[in-house]
């Protein structure tokens, strides 16, 4: 039954993903329950938009790296809430009017229509900071703790999400004045706004599942080809999907201006450099070994997801 094995394993992959989202959801409203005299309106504008109806593929892409370098997926949890928090602050942060100015996000009213753009900004404020705190209050060993900070700190800040939203937000201004895109700054947003938290959740999985230093470098290079392809396939999405799929308004990134792979290359151009990533990221895979085939499919998973 050559035909059905695929289906099958891809299933498996799919539940493991889902059973991952269940396990972090389950830790983060156990982390944050603990979170003591926080504000009513804070914890619910933050519950709103972490609890949403999100992929939850970093803390999937955190947990299968742990288990593909040797690990109990279970023990990449700390790493997995942190990453979903600052994903989450991203998100909120970047449907801002100031930013991306949309009104939806996962399939409901984005977190400033609901809360105002006041209360909206804080609770990303919360969500970056609350991120460190659980990584230095529920990683057991100090040494993994204070080196799973360093990671999402770099992915996170001014040399990762946050420069990489930078330089996404300048470039419309940019274009007005006469700039051309090229293709080298384009994977600099990509890496950078995308990318660096994709490969943080990879690196810090693998951390977290003690992986040596030699399988870190392949950690890495396949982290970096997920998430280019990641944000690959969400231009390629934005360009050619509906709202109704994606939970998010399409077509937005061509009205806003913005420097994308379909608006630079063109769409079968947009997805030949998707497939050269994603056979980037199932190449490192497979030199990890078998633990991380659930990984590779992943990939693969993403590669081809409609939303
Ligand atoms: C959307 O990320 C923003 C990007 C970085 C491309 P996701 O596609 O992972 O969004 P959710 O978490 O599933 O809503
Ligand atoms: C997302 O880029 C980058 C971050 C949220 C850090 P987009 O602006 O393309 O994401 P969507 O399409 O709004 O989810
Ligand atoms: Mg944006
Ligand atoms: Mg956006
Ligand atoms: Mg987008």
């Amino acid at each position: 039954m050559a035909a059905s094995a695929p289906v099958a394993s891809t299933c498996n992959v799919m539940d493991m993903v889902k059973s991952f989202a269940l396990q972090t959801d389950d830790f983060l409203r156990v982390f944050l329950s603990h979170v003591p005299d926080a504000p009513p309106i804070l914890m619910e504008s933050i519950s709103y938009s972490l609890f949403g109806p999100g992929k939850r593929i970093r803390p999937a892409l955190a947990m299968l790296s742990c288990r593909a370098v040797g690990g109990d997926a279970a023990t990449a949890l700390p790493a997995a809430g942190a990453l979903e928090l600052i994903h989450c602050f991203s998100l909120v942060h970047d449907d801002l009017p100031a930013m991306d100015n949309d009104d939806l996000r996962r399939g409901r009213p984005t977190n400033h229509k609901v809360y105002g753009d006041a209360v909206a900004i804080l609770a990303g404020d919360a969500m970056n900071t609350l991120a460190f705190e659980l990584l230095a209050s529920h990683v057991p060993d100090p040494v993994l703790a204070m080196r799973l900070v360093k990671e999402l700190g770099l992915a996170t800040g001014a040399a990762g999400m946050i420069g990489g939203q930078i330089l996404d937000t300048c470039y419309p201004a940019e274009k007005s004045k006469g700039a051309n895109g090229s293709l080298t700054h384009l994977q600099r947003i990509h890496r950078m706004k995308t990318g660096a938290l994709i490969n943080a959740a990879c690196r810090m999985g693998a951390l977290s599942g003690g992986v040596s230093e030699t399988d870190l470098h392949t950690v890495d290079a396949l982290g970096r080809a997920v998430g280019l392809a990641f944000q690959i396939v969400d231009d390629v999405l934005d360009a050619t999907s509906t709202a109704e799929n994606l939970g998010k308004k399409a077509g937005k990134d061509a009205a806003i201006g913005k420097l994308t792979y379909p608006s630079l290359l063109g769409l079968d151009e947009s997805r030949q450099h998707l497939a050269k990533q994603v056979q980037i990221a199932q190449d490192m895979a497979a030199r990890l070994g078998p633990a991380a085939q659930p990984l590779a499919q992943l990939v693969v998973e993403l590669a081809h997801r409609d939303h």
